[in-house]
């Protein structure tokens, strides 16, 4: 990992350059401007100085003056808002075939876990020119998943998820850091991003897989484990096709069934209850961890069977 003092850190995703684009011209601004500034504090002072010989012009209205320096700066920061929104989109819009990976933050350490099964502390390892998707959570207190070479930033929240994706554009190791004060061990929350090329990654995830079931195995488990499937299908909605589909809910509202949905049916069943059906699903809030709750939600999602009968 690279330990050198550097102002910018090396740019290792597709994100890296809009980022880096935008700053220098920010820094470039108010380089010129605090300059210009200053230059014309020292010149003036001198030139206007008490004993000197020459007499400031006498100061009249220019609208012309006023005009252009109201015009010129609003012109600038509106271009800058902009250019700024457009790269906060594209951030937040992570492609359709990101490959996901789920992310908690606890005090005080990171979890992953990829879908094929293996799981990391402080570490996350993947392959280089493809998109990645992080599907992120915490276990207690507001993180932040900090990957400077990567120009990334997201809050990780208790009790929701919160995304934000990239695709790595150099192999190697980065760090990562938690960018959130989160307790007395906070500065002790990092870890490493390595990239690898994509066979590199591939025997990674082959030799750590060996001993891991897939995620949505392991929720598959957890599934028949607290006896979900006695209700789901019969006395209530069948889980396939479920993922990313629009639900009518017994107080009116129709949601679409995405991460937060599936999460908040899982811990706190009332309050999504779906039309139609009994509210006989007990709230599993304490019951089951971050980490099982994941898996089930890729439990849920592999279920892509259009056999809806609701
Ligand atoms: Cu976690 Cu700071």
């Amino acid at each position: 990992m690279d330990q050198r003092f550097r102002l910018f850190p090396e740019q290792a995703s597709n994100l890296g350059r809009d980022v880096d684009q935008l700053y220098l011209f920010l820094w470039t601004l108010t380089a010129f401007f605090t300059l210009l500034i200053f230059v014309l504090v020292v010149y003036l002072g001198l030139r206007y100085r008490r004993r000197s010989e020459a007499m400031p012009p006498r100061s009249h209205v220019s609208n012309a003056l006023e005009i252009t320096w109201t015009i010129v700066p609003l012109v600038i920061v509106i271009g800058i808002f902009f250019w700024s929104t457009s790269i906060y989109v594209k951030m937040s819009r992570y492609p359709a075939d990101a490959m996901n990976i789920y992310i908690i933050g606890k005090q005080w350490m990171w979890k992953a876990q990829h879908p094929a099964g293996p799981r990391e502390i402080n570490a996350l390892h993947v392959p280089v020119g493809r998109p990645v998707k992080l599907t992120m959570t915490s276990q207690d207190v507001i993180h932040s998943y900090f990957i400077p070479a990567f120009r990334v930033k997201q809050d990780v929240l208790p009790g929701r998820y919160s995304y934000q994706w990239f695709t790595p554009t150099k192999v190697g190791t980065y760090h990562l850091f938690c960018a959130e004060y989160c307790g007395a061990q906070h500065s002790g929350m990092v870890g490493e991003i390595v990239v690898m090329e994509e066979a590199k990654y591939q025997a990674w995830l082959t030799g750590a897989v060996r001993d891991e079931p897939s995620a949505a195995a392991a929720g598959q488990k957890l599934f028949y484990q607290y006896q979900c499937n006695t209700c789901h299908g019969e006395r209530a909605p069948t889980m396939a096709g479920l993922y990313q589909s629009k639900v009518q809910l017994s107080d009116g509202r129709t949601v679409v069934a995405d991460d937060n949905y599936l999460r908040e049916s899982i811990l706190d069943a009332p309050a999504t209850l779906v039309a139609g059906y009994p509210p006989i699903m007990p709230s599993y809030r304490g019951q089951l961890n971050e980490e099982q709750v994941n898996q089930l939600m890729e439990y849920i999602k592999s279920l892509k069977v259009p056999e809806r009968n609701y």
